[in-house]
């Protein structure tokens, strides 16, 4: 028992200053316990409020994409230059060392192969929570299709990953997909992106459209936008700027980055635009810059 004699009589309590951990700096987790407060924390920048993560995820219904052939040659030199990794169980376990210290976002859903019309018709848990944790996740990834045939069975899938990502402390982070019905309206992702929100993700990963600043403004978690199709790098780093500037927390892209010309500093490039507030013609002369110096 500590020994009370000769102590002086607490008297500064600080009464003007908020208790440490009220607030938190990921938009909507301040209600979140603190296992979950402290993934969101690996996997934002709590300088920046911002992330740059890297999908390679898209073997799970395309195959083999450009860019992608061989994941265990193009994704570790990218590693460096981005803040999560997300993909699938099979990719991480067979091509990314154990050893990296980045935290893995990791795709637990199935869905239909690009050989259907629609993949939106089915889809299911393809890494339960048990061997998400076993694969040490640090944030699970489910894909939605608001609007499509798929809707109810994929919310399912949302609502049952974010039961079970709660119970671990394992953040969610609900994928907008665009089912070929759909276009890609500010009216489509304010209400798909506040549908995700709601139905309990953490973090909802969407494409950027215009007025986008009040699809963000309405979602009251983080949106990270998706890359798309490749664009000329200059373009895709333009559209990275005006998403943060209108209120995206990050990127989750793929193609835009390993699909460049020069992948790793592309990776960079996207990352002073989502850290460091570069705009994206600072950003190209960045990325060109290492162009001219590599010799490639
Ligand atoms: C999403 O469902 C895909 O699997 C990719 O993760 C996503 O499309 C991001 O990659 P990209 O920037 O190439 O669109």
């Amino acid at each position: 028992m500590p020994d009370n004699g000769g102590n002086s009589s607490s008297k500064d309590f600080h009464l003007d200053v908020p208790a440490a951990g009220e607030g938190f700096f990921v938009k909507g987790a301040s209600g979140c316990d603190w296992g979950m407060k402290n993934r969101l924390a690996d996997m934002f920048n709590s300088k920046s409020g911002n992330t740059v993560m890297l999908a390679f995820d898209h073997g799970y219904i395309m195959g083999p994409t450009s860019g992608l052939e061989r994941l265990d040659i193009t994704v570790p030199p990218l590693i460096p230059y981005v803040d999560v990794l997300m993909s699938t169980r099979g990719a991480f376990r067979t091509c990314i060392s154990a050893a990296v210290k980045k935290p893995i976002c990791l795709r637990v859903n199935y869905d239909s192969s690009v050989l259907f019309d629609d993949m939106s018709n089915g889809g299911g848990i393809a890494c339960d929570i048990r061997n998400a944790v076993r694969m040490n996740a640090s944030c699970l990834a489910v894909q939605t299709f608001i609007g499509s045939p798929g809707e109810k069975n994929s919310l399912e899938l949302l609502a049952r990953t974010v039961d079970a990502g709660t119970d671990w402390g394992i953040p969610t982070l609900g994928v907008v997909a665009v089912g070929k019905q759909m276009e890609r309206t500010e009216q489509f992702f304010l209400l798909a992106t506040r549908m995700l929100a709601e139905n309990g993700a953490q973090v909802v990963k969407s494409y950027y459209c215009e007025g986008f600043e009040r699809v963000t403004s309405a979602c009251p978690v983080p949106i990270v936008i998706a890359g798309g199709k490749k664009l000329p790098e200059e373009e895709a780093l333009a559209m990275a700027w005006r998403a943060i500037s209108e209120g995206a927390k990050g990127v989750d892209m793929g193609r835009n980055i390993f699909q460049a010309r020069h992948p790793a500093a592309m990776a960079r490039a996207v990352g002073k635009v989502v850290h460091e507030g570069f705009t994206a013609k600072e950003a190209h002369e960045y990325y060109v810059d290492i162009l001219n110096t590599s010799g490639e």
